[in-house]
């Protein structure tokens, strides 16, 4: 049996009826076609699935699509603007070279953007919290870190050079 579901991702509307086992995660990627959002496990321990959800970050394994019947989902091709410029987490990703293969890394950059929404100038040890439930098997984490302290210290994003036209 199916249900039909609705849900906002990243400010569009889509709707599909899809069966009530079906994972969010599964909805995302394959009812949606938004491949961003990986699946590193399915169990819930790595994180690379991270969305958020009404603004909280969840792991998007974890969550019935019928769950989100009616919400807004972000994704992580919902972070750069309209013309492509990167979210402040994504651009200090790129300053900080906070990723290697880039599998965990939509995962990372969804759980650093709810951090920074809810705590905007996190100390290093709240960052080092807040990614816990996210796996990198790249990194070694220090330039994840410093990737995330970057867009706390650069909420406007990539600071403009005196002299630079805008
Ligand atoms: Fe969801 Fe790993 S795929 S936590
Ligand atoms: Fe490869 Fe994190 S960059 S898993």
């Amino acid at each position: 049996m199916s249900y039909p579901t609705s849900m906002a991702i990243n400010g569009k509307s889509y709707a599909k009826s899809v069966e009530p086992r079906t994972l969010l995660v599964h909805f995302i990627r394959e009812e949606c076609g938004l491949t961003g959002t990986h699946v590193g496990c399915d169990t819930s321990n790595c994180g690379a699935c991270t969305v958020l959800l009404d603004g909280d970050a969840v792991k998007s394994c974890t969550v019935l699509a019928v769950q989100a019947n009616n919400r807004q989902v972000t994704t992580v091709e919902g972070l750069a603007n309209e013309d492509g410029v990167f979210s402040p987490v994504q651009e200090g990703f790129r300053q900080e070279h906070g990723l290697q293969c880039g599998y965990c890394t939509p995962g990372m950059l969804m759980a650093a953007t709810a951090l920074l929404k809810e705590t905007p100038k996190p100390t290093e040890e709240e960052i080092r919290q807040n990614l816990e439930g996210n796996l990198c098997r790249c990194t070694g984490y220090e330039m994840i870190v410093r990737s995330v302290q970057w867009a706390a210290d650069n909420p406007d994003g990539v600071p403009v050079a005196i002299g630079e036209s805008s």
